[in-house]
């Protein structure tokens, strides 16, 4: 019997080197290298077709077994994997590529990005953006892209002034820049700038990392369109024209998390957005004019 597969699933965005990226993405954060294969086996029978990885994720290897293993032909699977945010000299990203290629077992990713502009240990804590050591990073990429080993290269958690720097220092204009979006917090800025310079925007963790329970009012905008919590966020962020990437390793949420297939109203955008620009989010009394009605 043919399985349906749901309509997001074959839907693509354009990179700006002319790429096609799936919309939607099985993210991997938090997944143990000793689930990742079948994690991806999994989302790939649903009909998933883009994981997003990372060095750091420590299940390179897992994800690489998955997309060998999965039985569709590796140029229908679109596999992102980002450079350790410590690699700020050339040398370092570049082997880091290889290692990647090497640890996943394949001959090329499609996209790889710089995870983030500072080293974790900095975040928050340091005004060090690390110009330099982007601009050295981003370089080992182009590189790697030149050679063959990627189809495309980005960013991720890049503040506008570091992806200006990558704008004025680098050959390549970055493909994308993934960072934090979802309902209960969107930094609009930063998106309408990357899209301004024809930067598509990845949302991760855009079920707020499972929390997106929490906000006030959520359920109700939910049962509105008879969807899942889940589902409504992973539409909200597609509706804004980025790249989702939802994370599970159970495969009735991923068919879940795929099945989105709905269309949220103009108003109730304005809504989202409205809550989406509050500084913070968790249990504070979003969605105001939802309160509780429906
Ligand atoms: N570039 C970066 O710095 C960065 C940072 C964070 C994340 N990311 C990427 O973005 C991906 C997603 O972000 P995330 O993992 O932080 O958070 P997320 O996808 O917003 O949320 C994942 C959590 O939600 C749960 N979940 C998944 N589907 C659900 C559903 N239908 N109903 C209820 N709960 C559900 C998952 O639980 P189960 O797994 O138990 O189902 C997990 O606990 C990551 O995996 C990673 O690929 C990138």
């Amino acid at each position: 019997m043919r399985k349906e597969k749901s309509m997001i699933l074959q839907e693509t965005y354009t990179l700006n080197n002319g790429v096609s990226i799936p919309k939607l993405a099985l993210g991997t954060w938090l997944i143990d290298d000793g689930d990742a294969a079948q994690a991806v086996r999994s989302a790939v029978d649903v009909g998933y077709r883009h994981i997003d990885t990372a060095q750091a994720y420590n299940n390179e290897r897992g994800i690489g077994e998955g997309a060998r293993s999965c039985g569709v032909p590796r140029e229908e699977l679109f596999l992102v994997s980002k450079v350790a945010a410590e690699h700020k000299t050339y040398a370092q990203a570049a082997a880091g590529i290889d290692q990647s290629l090497q640890t996943m077992g394949l001959d090329y990713l499609d996209m790889m990005i710089i995870h983030s502009p500072q080293p974790w240990t900095e975040v928050n804590l340091s005004d060090d953006r690390h110009f330099k050591g982007n601009v050295e990073a981003y370089r080992a990429l182009e590189d790697a892209l030149s050679q063959g080993k990627l189809r495309a290269i980005g960013l991720s958690n890049f503040r506008i002034e570091d992806v200006r720097n990558i704008l004025d220092n680098c050959e390549v204009k970055p493909a994308v820049n993934q960072i934090k979006a979802h309902v209960g917090s969107v930094p609009f800025e930063v998106a309408a700038f990357c899209q301004s310079n024809g930067i598509r925007i990845e949302a991760y963790s855009p079920i707020a990392h499972g929390e997106a329970e929490r906000i006030n009012g959520i359920d109700y905008m939910a049962a509105k369109y008879g969807v899942t919590i889940a589902q409504l966020c992973i539409r909200y962020v597609l509706q804004l024209g980025m790249i989702a990437l939802p994370k599970t390793t159970n495969p009735l949420r991923m068919k879940e998390n795929a099945s989105v297939d709905f269309c949220i109203s103009p108003a109730d955008m304005d809504q989202l957005n409205a809550a989406a620009s509050l500084p913070d989010y968790g249990e504070n009394s979003f969605f105001p004019v939802f309160g509780g009605t429906l």
